[in-house]
């Protein structure tokens, strides 16, 4: 089984010390989370896997961390500041905002309209009730909204006029909406750095900002949150077949590490839909609404991969010209093509990006880890399967009588002589059952427990989280046999 709906995780995540509603003790903050002692590991795990998975696993992949704020031309090259909007319409009786695009959408379902069809903002508000007051049909006209966050750089600059008669000032800057951009703007240092020939990417992990008019189902849909991102450069004309190739290793990766593919969607995406600069995209949905009626419904975006050709490379260099023989862009103070040496050929590489949310595959991977067994007793306990590469603790070590010192004192050597390798904790705090479920409950996938016997014959029993099945290992033997289960 998979968990049965988000506020499963919601709830078993604020009990357990994975995710707690931010600033609550304010009143909250309504879209961010604070990820707790287990939630930290876990988030750390996925991004580690990833990191392994494409840094040390392979030959042709080179890691990055670029900064938050960068130059506010960035965002002006790379069409953000232009086209990165929601539209948004407010019920005027509430004051409540929301996304025309997502409205639009539930009339066309409701009403069986195609999307060639187009539909007039009359038609999709005219008698739409107001999700949050009720009233019907009292909404503004939609209007663009851009969802980059701003803030100010150092001391207030003179707010000036732009070509458009909109006020600016020089310390204008932007949190960055993606991750991307940071890639884009350093291709030539890491390739020449580095001494990279394409086919080679560049990955990079690290937060993104975007001022959502309605973020919402806990982590999922945040203003913070964060991104693990490709950005895969390969020679024009062979961008089909490398999308391709990111596709099947993406939904390999995904599965690998828990989630079921009856949860996974893929969903091409139309090119209506799709980023101006894109010439395929394809997301992964996953099943986050398992609980919903009709199943078109349940599934939302996990992540997604798309062709960017070389847009960003070209948008951001100072060489390409227009027709006219200008500049297209005449602030950039470098040229971000590629020189083949084997062809002689310059030219601006197209670019594969998986683009994946590390907060959005926590989610997943809890949801997909989430089931219940039912014991001797009749009791319904909680097991979270997760893969033991993403658990937050590896093993628990629990002594069976902790009044016997000598009991108490083996298992907290053994605990510290595993620690420097593998994430393990100490528990006495209760009897052995309520000390299994606990770590059952955050999927631990190994308990440790020292008996009497232990101080006699120098062996521990360790249970299996998925199985309950036990086995006898000698205390010298534990590290290298823990080791090797958790790596299967
Ligand atoms: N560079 C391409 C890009 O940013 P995107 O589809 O806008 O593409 C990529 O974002 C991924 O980032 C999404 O598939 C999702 O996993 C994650 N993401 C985007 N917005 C998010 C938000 N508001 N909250 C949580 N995750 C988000």
């Amino acid at each position: 089984m998979s968990a049965p709906n988000i506020e499963t995780i919601v709830s078993l995540a604020k009990r357990r010390g994975f995710v707690f509603p931010s600033s609550e003790i304010y009143g909250g903050l309504g879209s961010a989370w604070d990820y707790g002692p287990l939630g930290v590991e876990l988030c750390n795990n996925v991004k580690q896997a990833w990191w392994r998975w494409m840094i040390y696993e392979r030959d042709d992949i080179e890691g990055l961390d670029s900064s938050i704020i960068l130059n506010a031309l960035v965002w002006k090259y790379s069409g953000h500041v232009a086209t990165f909007n929601d539209m948004l319409v407010d019920c005027l009786a509430c004051k409540a905002r929301f996304r025309y695009d997502k409205l639009e959408q539930d009339y066309r379902v409701e009403n069986k309209i195609p999307r060639n069809i187009l539909v007039a903002p009359e038609g999709v508000l005219g008698d739409l009730e107001c999700e949050n007051c009720g009233k019907k049909g009292r909404w503004t006209k939609p209007r663009q909204f851009n969802t980059m966050l701003k803030t100010q750089l150092g001391a207030t600059a003179e707010v000036e006029l732009d070509d458009e008669g909109n006020p600016y000032s020089q310390a204008d800057a932007y949190l960055r909406p993606e991750t991307a951009q940071g890639i884009f703007i350093n291709f030539v240092n890491v390739q020449q750095t580095m001494r990279r020939k394409i086919p080679f990417g560049i990955a990079q992990i690290g937060k993104a900002f975007r001022n959502e008019v309605t973020p919402g189902n806990f982590i999922l849909r945040t203003r913070e949150f964060e991104q693990m991102e490709l950005e895969y450069f390969v020679k024009p004309g062979q961008d089909d077949e490398a999308f391709q190739y990111w596709v099947d290793a993406y939904l390999g990766w995904y599965t690998k590490l828990g989630l079921k593919s009856e949860n996974l969607d893929l969903h091409e995406v139309d090119e209506k839909e799709r980023a101006h600069y894109s010439k395929r995209t394809l997301d992964f949905y996953y099943r986050f609404f398992p609980e919903r009626e009709d199943e078109s419904k349940q599934f939302e975006e996990l992540m997604g991969i798309a062709n960017r050709t070389d847009f960003d490379l070209s948008a951001h260099s100072k060489n390409p010209l227009r027709d006219d023989g200008k500049r297209i862009n005449p602030d950039s103070t470098e040229d971000l093509s590629y020189f083949e040496e084997a062809t002689k050929q310059r030219f601006y590489p197209y670019v594969i990006e998986p683009s994946a949310g590390v907060n959005r595959s926590v989610l997943a991977f809890l949801m997909d880890a989430y089931s219940e067994k039912t014991n001797d007793k009749g009791e319904t306990r909680v097991i979270l399967k997760l893969d033991p590469a993403l658990a937050p603790i590896k093993a628990a070590i629990l002594p069976l009588a902790k009044n016997k010192p000598e009991i108490v004192s083996l298992a907290k050597s053994i605990k510290l002589s595993l620690q420097p390798s593998i994430r393990a904790v100490y528990d006495d705090t209760g009897g052995i059952g309520k000390l299994y479920a606990r770590q059952d409950e955050i999927g631990t996938p190994f308990c440790v427990t020292v008996d009497h016997q232990s101080l006699e014959d120098e062996a521990v029993t360790v249970r299996d989280r998925d199985t309950w099945e036990q086995e006898r290992i000698k205390i010298t033997e534990l590290e290298g046999y823990l080791q090797k289960r958790l790596k299967t």
